[in-house]
């Protein structure tokens, strides 16, 4: 039964059927007066997962735009309480750069980052003037290795041939569409007074660290995974390094705490306020990027 003391609020986790987004839904789940959106793409999957957390299934494809374009009216036919917050959290990795959306676009782009763009940008709107929205990054959007852990750099481009699928390292991919990510944090942060006048939302960035216990090496090779899981208690002890529940603690005190209210917003890395790169902080690249999306996903 809901406390009629507590403001009753939704928010949307991406990606909440596994990993990061399930630990992160499940605490949100928790936390009094909050009301999760389990939104996934697999419907039973996004079934179960909402079963187990006491959340609301709704179908979300982010590689798929009707797909999303349907979210918003699903969210309203679900009649929840006013939304609150939306956790962009949901990303997949590829081997290769051939995979490909059912738009065509370059798998990886077009689902961690124009996926969300659309999304952002359809449910914006709803969301309460207070509201918060915290997008999903990592480390590995730098370039420098000491920051990245070792992980191949990303490669700016043209954001039109970025979601252009062909040859090419999904890991790179990857790395350039959490540089995308971080570039939409930041921009967004900077139209918010135009796109939600008199607003206090917040924009926050989200660094969750190399989290070896989740699913997203699931496209690697199985020896790969092997290996990767084995060392895995291991690697989550490095610096830069955690494991899921830990990062999803972080990942919903940004959706709750009054430390994270709104207006403007923060990058924190792992548990601490941290700097994006320097070309994430591009604001001539972060203005392009946000209108070729705009471009390649409307409304
Ligand atoms: N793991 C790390 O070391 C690490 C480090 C830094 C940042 N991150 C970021 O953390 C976030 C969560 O990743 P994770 O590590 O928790 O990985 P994960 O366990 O593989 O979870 C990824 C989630 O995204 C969902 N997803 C993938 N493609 C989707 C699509 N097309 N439409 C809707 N949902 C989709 C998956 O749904 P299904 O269940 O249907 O597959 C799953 O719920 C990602 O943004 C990732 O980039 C991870």
């Amino acid at each position: 039964m809901n406390d009629s003391s507590v403001r009753q609020r939704t928010v949307v986790v991406t990606g909440a059927t596994a990993g990061l987004g399930r630990a992160t839904a499940a605490r949100l789940a928790d936390a009094p007066g909050w009301t999760v959106v389990v939104a996934g793409r697999d419907p039973h999957r996004t079934a179960e997962a909402a079963r187990a957390i006491g959340g609301t299934p709704l179908a979300l494809d982010l590689a798929d735009l009707t797909s999303i374009r349907a979210f918003p009216g699903a969210l309203d036919a679900a009649d929840l309480p006013p939304l609150g917050a939306i956790v962009a959290n949901a990303g997949a990795q590829y081997g290769d750069r051939r995979h490909t959306t059912a738009d065509g676009f370059e798998a990886t782009f077009g689902t961690n980052h124009l996926g969300h763009h659309l999304l952002l940008r359809l449910l914006l709107p709803r969301l309460d003037d207070t509201g918060r929205i915290v997008i999903v990054a990592s480390g590995t959007h730098h370039a420098r290795r000491i920051r990245n852990m070792g992980f191949p750099p990303p490669r700016w481009d043209d954001p039109r041939r970025l979601a252009e699928p062909g040859p090419g390292s999904g890991q790179v991919a990857y790395a350039t569409s959490k540089l995308a990510n971080v570039m939409t944090v930041l921009e967004l942060r900077e139209r918010l007074p135009e796109l939600r006048p008199g607003s206090t939302i917040a924009v926050h960035g989200f660094d969750p660290g190399l989290m070896p216990d989740t699913d997203l090496a699931r496209d690697y090779p199985a020896w790969a995974r092997r290996v990767y899981a084995r060392a895995a208690p291991v690697i989550s002890r490095l610096p830069g390094a955690t494991v899921a529940a830990t990062s999803a603690q972080q990942l919903a005190r940004m959706v709750i705490d009054a430390d994270f209210a709104g207006p403007g917003g923060r990058y924190i890395e792992l548990d601490r306020d941290g700097t994006p790169s320097a070309q994430a902080r591009d604001r001539a690249l972060a203005a392009e990027l946000w209108d070729v999306s705009c471009a390649l996903t409307p409304a």
